[in-house]
């Protein structure tokens, strides 16, 4: 075999029943997720993290003896499209079993057909055009959408007993536009008797937590989400486990440490950690070399950060602490240290660790504080 056949083993594409046996852990949260499927009678439950985390791949492997739901949204240009898309792809996906669905499914597309057949007529006659004549440009129709919605989750409800939804793709919108969406379909949505399970944004955790404990504002995520499942950053040995099923058959191409190289580089994120490898394995092939070695991938990292990372502008001051030596650590010690190393003021130190935890150059996982694998290499040519 050839090193370039092990690209398309590391592609990143989210993993389903065809290939979980590539799946490393998640129990934790797979098991949150049976525990409100069996116990909670209702509500809509967020499915959170960070981008290439792993939401779709968690969504992909729920398994559950409840009649269950899968939809992924395409079309989510604005709540009205939002609503369309959850109602065809329920009605879609229950047309054998509920009898309402098809006459939900046809209204949709005769709708939807209408509407794009209107708006590529007003682009050809030009908007002005019809301003000027008054005309009415016709909208989706959100209240009859709602009602439809209503109507087959009743349906549902009467013919399971017990429902659940997953709904994907909702985790690429705003913290506003989500909200806004799963709220004014509360009647709909939040019925004894579905569970809702959707992917969010990393953005929308951040905030439910902070609104869950503040309890003066209105519009407030806790009242919308009544939980939320955070996928985590995954440890370094997951990440190499992530890694070594895939190329399991291949391993003699890689040097043993590069692999802890591109697992140090990852941050926790398989994403991060496919994407790096692909990046090392083709400049290896474009410099015709079969197998990488340790510093051939280091050097390589090096130069991508470099070029990826160098719109990045900080003092300093601020590069001081992008020093490997300081990490890993609790924060207190890390400043300590800093303080000792380079004579900072107290203060300045405190506030340089901060700003650099803000922009995600350190990062932290149980209280301990390191370097991120990507920005360490900056400034250390
Ligand atoms: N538990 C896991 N075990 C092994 N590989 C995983 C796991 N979770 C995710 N991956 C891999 O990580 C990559 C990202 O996963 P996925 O697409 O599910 O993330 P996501 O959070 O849905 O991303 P996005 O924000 O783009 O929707 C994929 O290549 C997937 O195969
Ligand atoms: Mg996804």
């Amino acid at each position: 075999m050839e090193l370039g056949k092990i690209i398309e083993k590391i592609a990143d594409k989210p993993l389903n029943s065809k290939n979980k046996n590539l799946l490393v852990n998640r129990e934790k949260e797979f098991e949150k997720i049976n525990l409100i499927i069996s116990y909670q009678p209702y509500g809509i439950y967020g499915i959170c993290g960070e981008t290439g985390i792993g939401k779709t791949t968690v969504i992909n492997n729920i398994y559950t003896d409840y009649y269950s739901i899968k939809i992924s949204l395409t079309q989510r240009e604005n709540q009205d499209t939002i609503l369309y898309d959850i109602l065809y792809n329920i009605a879609l996906k229950t047309e054998e079993d509920i009898k309402i669905s098809r006459e939900i499914k046809d209204w949709i597309l005769e709708e939807v057909s209408y509407i794009k057949g209107f708006s590529m007529g007003m682009n050809f006659v030009g908007n002005a055009n019809l301003a000027t004549q008054n005309q009415k440009i016709p909208r989706f129709n959100y209240f009859k959408a709602k009602e439809y919605l209503n109507n087959l989750t009743d349906e549902l409800v009467k013919k399971y007993k017990k429902v659940i939804l997953i709904i994907d793709e909702l985790d690429k919108e705003s913290k506003k536009e989500v909200l806004l969406v799963l709220d004014n379909l509360k009647l709909e949505l939040q019925k004894d008797g579905i569970i809702v399970m959707v992917s969010l944004p990393y953005s929308i955790y951040r905030e439910y937590k902070y609104d869950r404990m503040h309890k003066n504002e209105s519009g407030n995520l806790e009242n919308v989400i009544k939980d939320i499942i955070y996928l985590r950053e995954f440890t370094n040995s997951e990440i190499k486990e992530i890694i070594i099923k895939r190329i399991k058959d291949d391993i003699q191409f890689f040097d043993e440490k590069v692999i802890d190289l591109i697992v140090d580089y990852s941050d926790g994120n398989p994403r991060d950690a496919f994407w790096i490898m692909q990046k090392i394995i083709f400049e290896a092939l474009s410099k015709k070399i079969n197998r990488i070695e340790f510093t051939f991938a280091k050097n390589t990292i090096k130069d991508i950060v470099n070029e990826y990372l160098n719109e990045v502008s900080l003092t300093e001051k601020q590069k001081l602490l992008i020093n490997e030596k300081l990490y890993p650590g609790i924060r207190e010690e890390i400043v300590k240290n800093a303080i000792d190393k380079f004579k900072l003021a107290r203060s300045t130190a405190y506030s340089i660790f901060d700003r650099l935890y803000e922009l995600g150059i350190i990062i932290e996982q149980n209280g301990i504080y390191r370097l991120s694998g990507k920005y360490k290499y900056l400034y250390n040519k």
